[in-house]
């Protein structure tokens, strides 16, 4: 990485504003998946041994620029304190007199959360004199909020024209293990994508297309390539509007001899609930009263064949209705068989990731993402906002 990271910086004595995603999951109060609460712990533990103060600065969710209980980083300042092993104390706000007088009596070693940066409707307008006053809480900034890299935010972009500014270890791992997906990757490359709809992953395709040796779609956007192939779908979801699109990327695939594995059977239903009744069908043939919910078995022996012999492996996007049990198989299998690769893989999106964690499959994967929509704009080849802002090294 050619950004400052925060191996280059001497915290000693000094405020560090430290940007996390702490946008976590919650159930009435309750925090669900703290995933990206510990993903900050190396980051926030080296600052404070090496003698910082550490001002931390989120959003969660996305209420409507003004103060909202329900939006509350409360209860995350309680779960970190759980985790670090020490106090972390929170302020009410993240700018103004509520924010400053904690941050200015901060002794080095402690944590302060400051609360929602999102109550205030400047943080995602990028305003300049909102980012200073932010800035001016600190001596230094580090942005570790790879999640929201992708926003050009105050506090992602605008707060580093006011102070020096570096990455985390987390956005640090995050771009360099993404990185080897799209800057001269490993081959046999595979690119396993899914989820419900092409409109959401076009920029990744046609990306990845120039760059892997294989590429497998499942999901609900299959439907859509398997229209464009002429065949019948029944009721599975299809955006018509991008059926010549995925004609195209069809012929592409071709084109420059990348391997395109659609699914060859799907299981199908009745209707679109858990309990509904369930058969596997050919891809090619879906009856006209059922829907395409998941990939099928065959599907999924070739899907794990393909991955079998894969020096690199990035998946984004279950392959059918993950989230119920009757449709989760294919999503299941998929995992497992990029579990068992052995290849350097990279899996991003909520539900694959969920899938691995369902399996308990993490620790054989080489680097699973928490980032949903920045690690899809990576994918694309965009430049992340919050990464070009960094200080040049
Ligand atoms: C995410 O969960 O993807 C990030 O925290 C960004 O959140 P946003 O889509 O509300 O900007």
């Amino acid at each position: 990485m050619n950004k400052k990271t925060i191996r280059e910086l001497d915290p000693a004595g000094k405020k560090v504003l430290v940007r996390v995603d702490y946008n976590v999951p919650m159930d009435g109060g309750g925090i669900t998946d703290d995933t990206r609460i510990r993903a900050t712990l190396p980051t926030l533990r080296h600052l404070l041994d090496k003698g910082a103060a550490v001002i931390l600065a989120s959003h969660l969710g996305r209420p409507k620029g003004g103060p909202a209980p329900e939006f509350s980083l409360a209860p995350v300042a309680k779960r970190l304190s759980a985790l670090l092993g020490q106090e972390v104390l929170f302020a009410a706000d993240c700018v103004g007199e509520a924010a400053e007088g904690p941050a200015k009596a901060l002794k080095p070693g402690q944590v302060l959360l400051l609360e929602n940066l999102r109550f205030h409707k400047e943080e995602e307008k990028n305003d300049p004199e909102f980012a200073r006053r932010l800035a001016s809480l600190a001596d230094t900034y580090v942005n570790d909020a790879f999640g929201v890299s992708h926003r050009a935010h105050a506090s992602v972009a605008g707060v580093t024209e006011y102070l020096p500014a570096a990455a985390g270890f987390l956005l640090e791992k995050e771009i360099d293990f993404l990185s080897r997906a799209v800057e001269n990757p490993a081959h046999p490359y595979v690119a396993i994508i899914g989820g419900a709809k092409v409109s959401d992953k076009i920029g990744v395709i046609a990306n990845l297309l120039t760059r892997v040796d294989t590429l497998i779609i499942g999901g609900g956007m299959a439907n859509t390539f398997l229209a464009a192939k002429g065949c019948a779908t029944g009721r599975s979801l299809v955006e018509q509007d991008k059926i010549a699109l995925a004609a195209s990327l069809i012929k592409e695939a071709a084109d420059r001899k990348v391997k395109l594995l659609l699914p060859s059977d799907v299981v199908v239903a009745d209707r679109f609930a858990a309990d509904a009744a369930a058969r596997v069908a050919a891809a090619d043939a879906i009856p006209a009263d059922w829907m395409a919910l998941d990939i099928g078995p065959a599907s999924a022996d070739a899907f794990a064949a393909a991955l079998a012999g894969a020096k690199l492996i990035v998946w984004n996007g279950p392959m059918g209705v993950f989230e119920m049990d009757a449709f989760a198989k294919g999503t299941v299998a998929v995992a497992k068989a990029v579990a068992a690769s052995g290849a350097v893989s990279v899996v991003g999106g909520g539900d694959s990731v969920a899938a691995i964690e369902k399996a308990g499959l993490q620790d054989k994967i080489s680097h699973i993402s928490t980032g949903g929509g920045a690690s899809l704009e990576f994918l694309e080849g965009k430049v992340l906002p919050g990464v070009a802002a960094l200080s040049d090294k």
